[in-house]
């Protein structure tokens, strides 16, 4: 997390000036070789938002985007965005059936809006580029969250063109839905994680590079990747855990291109989540891919010794084109420590073999099958047009949607507004039924899955999460309309 400067002490500055290092290379000259700068923080969550309503189930908050003077890279204030000045923005912390009022103003210069990454609202909330927030206005965003709908979401910026910029300046926070019959025990400590990636200018402002230089190309090819790698806007902090301990983690890969591939070396991890809840049942992972934009729970249990160390990291995944493919990608990347208390192990609290129920969408009648397909930068050949709809579908309805990846390089599909369950990906059948809003369809890979459209008619995006790709076009719109009169066609 980076906050303001404001009343940090400037021995504490220079110390985390200090701490950096030597290690650390001018950015410009490391795009991809990627020094480890070592800060050792302790691992800080964001602020959580203020609710200033006294009526129960009603949560009301003040969110207000503007400019700030704060260090995105450690020990370089500089100029950014951010939300209530802080980077990560503050949690929305809220649970299923609240009325949520979030009061937005927009300090900025230019236009934003504040898309509410997978949540089941209503279109004229979804904050789509559709919906535009001018310099200085302000604009009320009014929802209730369903049931069943506890899980990890995210908030960002989506206004036409400008998603990765206003997101490179700092515009990103989490977002926690909470289930009143939570099945995993209230007893575990939970731990917020926000991934990120940077690329910094010598003075330590983000790092946007021209179009047309060979920098700029090779970002609108592969996505902007940062050098740096965050967690909580902090270089490899530092999470205290004691040996035995079992923590939830709710993991958000806010990255505009990053795909990572988690894992702790020397464990497993038990998967029981991703972005619409928890699964039936947990899984036990090694490591596994966590796309631009994806959410995945988990729970991580203290398996080294008292005093111990061991580091979540991101193991190589070549999700490019070869041509651009960074020379330093086969490089695993540290993000975080795990630093075991001398505490004796603690007896780990046991963990229900069933979360909950998903029952899987019934695709013996469905409505409609779409082929979408994915090129370089287009979707069914075309760029994203404002005033274009490309698909029409009808409320009520179940349809496939099969999504094709034509090119060499993955492209993580994002769908507005409604959760849907991957059926299989290249004909194999997934192996366990989950709800998803993003999906990363692999190099010459096809993916299909099911979407239930049972609520919210309007207009709702979907495209490709690398943001690059996203604002050069990469998206298109879905009209779900009114169900069609009885006896009609
Ligand atoms: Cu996370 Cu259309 O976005
Ligand atoms: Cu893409």
């Amino acid at each position: 997390m980076v906050r303001l400067p404001v009343g940090i002490p400037v021995v504490a500055l220079l110390a985390s000036v200090a701490a950096f290092g030597p290690g650390l290379m001018p950015p410009s000259a490391s795009r991809f070789t990627s020094p480890l700068p070592v800060v050792s923080d302790t691992l800080v969550s964001p602020p959580v938002l203020v609710n200033v309503s006294r009526v129960p189930h009603t949560v009301e908050v003040n969110l207000t985007a503007g400019p700030s003077r704060i260090a995105l890279l450690p020990g370089h204030v500089t100029d950014a965005f951010a939300y209530n000045g802080s980077v990560p923005g503050p949690t929305l912390d809220v649970r299923e059936g609240d009325k949520v009022i979030i009061h937005f103003t927009n300090n900025l210069a230019e236009k934003t809006t504040i898309h509410w990454h997978g949540l089941h609202i209503p279109a004229d909330m979804d904050g789509s580029p559709l919906r535009p927030v001018g310099a200085g206005k302000r604009y009320d965003y009014v929802f209730t969250i369903p049931k069943g709908t506890a899980g990890t979401y995210w908030y960002h910026p989506h206004p036409d063109v400008r998603t990765g910029y206003q997101i490179a300046k700092g515009l990103y926070g989490g977002i926690i839905v909470r289930d009143a019959n939570d099945p995993l025990p209230a007893t575990l400590p939970e731990k917020l994680l926000i991934l990120s990636d940077n690329r910094f200018h010598p003075d330590g402002s983000p790092d946007m590079a021209a179009p047309g230089t060979s920098q700029g190309q090779a970002d609108e090819e592969n996505g902007r990747e940062g050098n740096v790698l965050f967690v909580n806007g902090q270089v490899m902090p530092i999470l205290p855990i004691r040996s035995g301990e079992v923590q939830r983690w709710r993991v958000i890969n806010v990255a505009a291109a990053r795909i990572y591939r988690l894992a702790i070396p020397g464990q497993t991890m038990l998967h029981v989540g991703g972005d619409g809840g928890l699964f039936e049942r947990p899984v036990d992972v090694k490591d596994f891919l966590l796309a631009n934009s994806e959410r995945v729970e988990l729970l991580v249990k203290g398996a080294a010794a008292p005093g111990a160390r061991s580091v979540l990291q991101t193991l190589p995944y070549d999700r490019y084109d070869f041509h651009t493919r960074p020379t330093d990608w086969e490089t695993p990347r540290d993000l975080l420590t795990l630093q075991y208390s001398d505490l004796p192990a603690t007896t780990p609290v046991v963990i229900p073999q069933t979360l909950r129920h998903v029952a899987a969408l019934d695709t013996s009648h469905v409505s409609a099958r779409r082929e979408i397909i994915l090129s370089q930068g287009l979707i069914n050949g075309k760029m994203m047009n404002m005033h274009r709809v490309d698909v029409t579908s009808r409320l009520n309805t179940i349809e496939i949607w099969q999504i094709e990846n034509v090119v060499t390089m993955d492209h993580p599909f994002h769908l507005h507004g409604f959760q849907f369950q991957v059926l299989d990906r290249d004909g194999v059948p997934e192996p366990f039924v989950s709800w998803k809003d993003v999906v990363n369809v692999k190099k010459h890979e096809t993916v299909r899955f099911a979407v239930r459209f049972d609520d919210f008619p309007g207009q709702w995006m979907f495209h490709c999460h690398i943001l690059d790709h996203e604002d050069h076009g990469m998206m298109g719109i879905l009209e779900v309309r009114p169900p069609l009169p009885r006896g009609k066609k």
